[in-house]
């Protein structure tokens, strides 16, 4: 890293810290790489005037937490990835809709288009949250119809979960450690009658779940993005694989035991039906 950039990098980290300073931090950050794909508005936000596009980097959005404890940088979900795993659930009028790490909200706002009880988003990002609420008052005045948005600022581990079924969503947010943390809380609020699903989108950490008792995978499929979609995300395309406890006895969908294989180390992997299911467990995990 060149001194320049380490020094704007020190400037925009420590900027960020400070109180309502996040948001100008991230516009600032965007500005640095006009010509970055992402940064463009997402065609996902032309419709609703929202912002759900571009992306943050770690050490901006957690400044000062060490990288072996730190989350995703923010960048937002693939709309059709997130939809082909919300239309594999049964009839979910029923069932809370919670995204840990909502950052700007776009999987609330595609959760929206769907039937829920409540949509809430947690995210650590204060900047992020107050773009969040933005947006959702923005679907609010477009779509009264639809379930109201709510996006908190907070920490994952400890979210409160509400009452009720739930449909928990995680863009590969967390570290193996989190994602272990989160699974187990989850599994023991399972129940015969309280149905949990766990849709997991880019499921870097596909194994913890595989190897927790209650959780059983229910669907599982690479989804391309819309031709327009093109260019705007990591990939133009996604793997998303969805996991339930709890509930009534239900059939799981085909080819959902499908194996999944490392793509970036840490960062990505794809969906590989040439595996079988807890195949392409990194050799790094013990
Ligand atoms: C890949 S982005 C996902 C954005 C959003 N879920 C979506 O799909 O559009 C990951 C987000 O998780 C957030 N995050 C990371 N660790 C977190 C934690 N412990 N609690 C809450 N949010 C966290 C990051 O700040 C980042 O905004």
């Amino acid at each position: 890293m060149t001194q320049v950039k380490r020094a704007v990098r020190f400037a925009l980290a420590r900027a960020a810290r400070m109180p309502g300073m996040q948001r100008p931090a991230f516009a600032a950050f965007a500005r640095l790489f006009p010509d970055q794909p992402w940064q463009a508005t997402h065609p996902f936000d032309r419709g609703l005037g929202t912002d759900t596009g571009g992306f943050v980097p770690q050490w901006l959005l957690q400044p000062g937490v060490t990288e072996a404890d730190q989350g995703s940088p923010y960048a937002g979900c693939q709309p059709e990835c997130v939809r082909a795993a919300l239309a594999s659930l049964p009839d979910t009028r029923n069932y809370s809709f919670i995204d840990l790490g909502c950052g700007k909200g776009r999987a609330m706002i595609v959760a929206s288009e769907y039937s829920f009880h409540a949509i809430l988003g947690v995210e650590l990002s204060g900047g992020l949250v107050a773009v969040a609420a933005r947006n959702a008052a923005l679907v609010a005045r477009a779509h009264p119809e639809r379930t109201r948005l709510q996006p908190m600022q907070g920490d994952a581990a400890g979210v409160a979960l509400p009452d009720g079924p739930l449909v928990i969503f995680n863009y590969h947010a967390f570290p193996r450690a989190l994602v272990g943390r989160i699974a187990e809380r989850l599994a023991a609020a399972a129940s015969p009658g309280r149905e949990i699903f766990y849709v997991y989108e880019n499921p870097v950490c596909h194994y913890v779940l595989d190897a927790l008792p209650g959780f059983t995978r229910w669907f599982a499929a690479k989804v391309a993005c819309t031709d327009e979609e093109r260019g705007r995300s990591p990939g133009d395309e996604d793997t998303v694989v969805v996991w339930r406890a709890g509930g009534p006895p239900r059939t799981a969908h085909d080819g959902a035991d499908a194996g999944l294989r490392e793509t970036v180390p840490g960062w990505g992997v794809e969906l590989h039906p040439g595996l079988a299911s807890g195949a392409g467990i990194p050799t790094s995990i013990g």
